[in-house]
């Protein structure tokens, strides 16, 4: 989380900051920080909470100079006050840091630079690398030349780091430089016309640089006003081709709509209309991965967080159900540290929206290295990365990609990209279906005709339940605890549905497999705890109702997302949906978990695209 930017030029440098902090808040917003240097010295501006109150304070100092480096912060190591925003400086207040990401051996560094005299002045991991840059500068002033110093002095320190980070350094005493390193957190080097910038994602320069190149690992970039200059890990000077940014990356406007959010959910009849133009030829699905990575398949396991794993557990059921392969799915934080033994033929998918999600990455390098080391050709690694960002970590470091190609989401919920990984799995699930003659080409010329029929089916569905969620969700401002209840594939639809309640209004929310109600969570129900079912006409459709009537006789207030039919009656408010096919039915349910989530907590007066304590790229462990 967290995200960093720089930019040197001819332009002076903080409302180019700002702005480029902007279109990175996603990744934080706890509180923002620039500095920027000039002839005269570094001049240093933070402020606690949003951007906008860091904006608010520019307009009364000054923050001169077309050098400079930012960044937008999600607390870890500190509270988020002011003292513990970035930049964070060294002792003399004239070398200034930016990081993103976690330097997980603060403490004996803090000890170390404590017991040689240095006061630190906020709690944050990061304030040891100003002073560790400034004890290198002082350290190779003697035999370095100036004009390398900084260079010289960051790269020695990132020696001495351990953890995952990206960051950028300014020096009063070089006022035309900026220096920027990375290990195993995102950073790339935006190149205009005469300026250069650094950003921990595309969009915070897509609209001033013209190429980027993304930094590896271990590796070191200076940018001065004459250009840009990359390091590897030994300091040796390394070349690379820039590519062409295409000013697509850039966050677009949420108008006319009030919160990016439910433009996002307003945008998926669109999103999905793409994807099937990209990836169904006629009634046959083609993915463009390479045949290798199924040839002799025995099962998949699947990895991802959050939402993405809500996605990946209706892509296990399909996998399962259509195409007949075994799949696991694993929450990818425990998986890396306590892995199932290891089978031969296995695919390993890793499906993250952003791609740079540090528990994602990790369990896959996990996997990976871990079937590297077995040595044997039956446990060799197979990955596959899901992610609508394949220029992200995940999308260089894995070979095989499937772009879920949703478009960017700003808000942090996710919406078009939790249904961008549905249709991945769709595709996924058909296709391995017909390479293993798992189903018929009649039957998954089926599937794939009602594919083709979801973007206007999910259109009108939106636009019906925008306005029916509008008005229920005046009912749900004072709820403190709501249940979520589904079976079979539309388990992960409840969970999902839960977790996005959660997320934005703050509401305690649970998703159960209906089943299950009786063994205990059935306790907590009374008229104070709305339940809200799925029931979609399928194996299970009349269990369901059962359990439903099992909640109905403890009182509760029952929301329905079901078909209109004769035992809907059951239901206290039906948010009606289209019958279809039982196993296509998540890219359907999933719209009113959506909207009623957006509606309650748009109701309450929160902020739906920043809710408090999260980011939308999650890239500390
Ligand atoms: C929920 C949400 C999070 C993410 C999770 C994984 O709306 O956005 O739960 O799904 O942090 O993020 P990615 O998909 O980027 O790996």
């Amino acid at each position: 989380m967290c995200g960093i930017v720089a930019t040197i030029g001819p332009r002076p440098s903080a409302p180019l900051l700002l702005e480029a902090l902007r279109q990175l808040e996603y990744r934080g917003y706890d509180s923002a920080g620039i500095a920027t240097v000039s002839p005269r010295g570094l001049h240093c501006l933070r402020a606690s909470g949003k951007l906008v109150n860091l904006s608010r304070k520019l307009e009364a100092a000054t923050a001169a100079g077309v050098t400079g480096i930012g960044h937008t912060r999600w607390a870890t190591h500190g509270s988020p006050e002011e003292r513990n925003a970035h930049p964070q400086l060294d002792q003399s207040g004239q070398l200034a840091v930016v990081q993103n990401g976690i330097i997980e051996n603060h403490r004996p560094l803090r000890e170390q630079l404590e017991a040689e005299g240095v006061a630190f002045v906020s709690d944050t991991d990061t304030e040891v690398i100003p002073h560790l840059v400034a004890r290198q500068i002082e350290r190779l002033s003697s035999h370095v030349a100036p004009a390398d110093l900084l260079l010289k002095a960051v790269q020695s320190t990132t020696d001495l780091l351990k953890g995952a980070y990206a960051i950028a350094v300014v020096w009063a005493a070089r006022p035309g430089e900026v220096v920027a390193a990375r290990w195993q957190a995102p950073l790339l080097v935006g190149l205009g016309e005469g300026e250069f910038f650094c950003a921990s994602d595309t969009p915070a320069i897509a609209t001033v640089a013209r190429s980027a190149v993304s930094l590896e690992d271990g590796e070191s970039v200076r940018l001065t006003p004459l250009g840009v200059e990359l390091f590897d890990c030994d300091g040796n000077r390394i070349q690379r081709t820039p590519r062409r940014l295409e000013g697509g990356d850039q966050i677009a406007d949420k108008r006319p709509y009030r919160h990016f959010m439910l433009k996002e959910i307003h945008e998926q009849g669109e999103s999905t209309q793409r994807w099937l133009d990209r990836y169904l030829r006629g009634s046959r699905v083609e993915l463009g991965l390479d045949p290798g990575l199924f040839e002799g398949l025995h099962g998949v396991e699947i990895l991802a967080c959050g939402t993405s794993r809500h996605a990946a557990m209706v892509g296990g059921h399909l996998l399962q159900q259509l195409a007949g392969i075994p799949t696991s799915v694993h929450y990818a934080s425990e998986f890396r540290y306590a892995p199932p033994p290891l089978r031969p033929g296995i695919l390993t998918i890793g499906v993250t929206q952003s791609g740079e999600t540090a528990d994602t990455l990790a369990a896959m390098a996990m996997e990976e290295e871990r079937r590297l080391a077995a040595d044997v050709t039956e446990l060799a690694p197979r990955l596959l990365g899901i992610t609508n960002r394949p220029e992200s970590s995940l999308g260089r470091r894995l070979p095989q990609i499937l772009d879920i190609a949703a478009g960017v989401e700003v808000g942090v919920a996710a919406t078009k990209t939790f249904m961008g990984q549905l249709l991945a799995f769709y595709g996924l699930a058909l296709d391995l279906a017909a390479r293993r003659h798992a189903r018929s080409t009649e039957e998954i010329q089926g599937f794939t005709d009602q594919l083709k029929g979801f973007p206007p089916l999910l259109q009108a569905l939106i636009e019906q339940h925008d306005q029916c969620c509008a008005s229920l969700a005046q009912d749900f401002l004072h709820t403190e605890d709501m249940i979520y209840l589904g079976r079979g594939i539309n388990y992960p639809i409840a969970l999902e549905g839960a977790l996005k309640l959660k997320e934005i209004s703050y509401i305690h929310a649970e998703g159960y497999p209906a089943g299950e109600m009786k063994h205990g969570p059935i306790a907590l129900l009374d008229a104070k705890v709305p339940v809200l079912s799925i029931a979609t006409p399928g194996p299970v459709f009349e269990k369901v109702l059962s359990n439903v009537q099992e909640a109905k006789a403890r009182n509760v207030p029952l929301i329905g997302v079901a078909p209109e039919c004769q035992d809907a009656q059951l239901f206290d408010v039906l948010l009606p949906i289209p019958v279809v096919n039982e196993l296509l039915s998540p890219l359907l349910t999933v719209i009113p978990m959506q909207l009623l989530s957006y509606h309650i907590a748009a109701s309450k007066g929160l902020d739906v695209d920043q809710p408090r304590n999260l980011a939308k790229s999650v890239t500390v462990e």
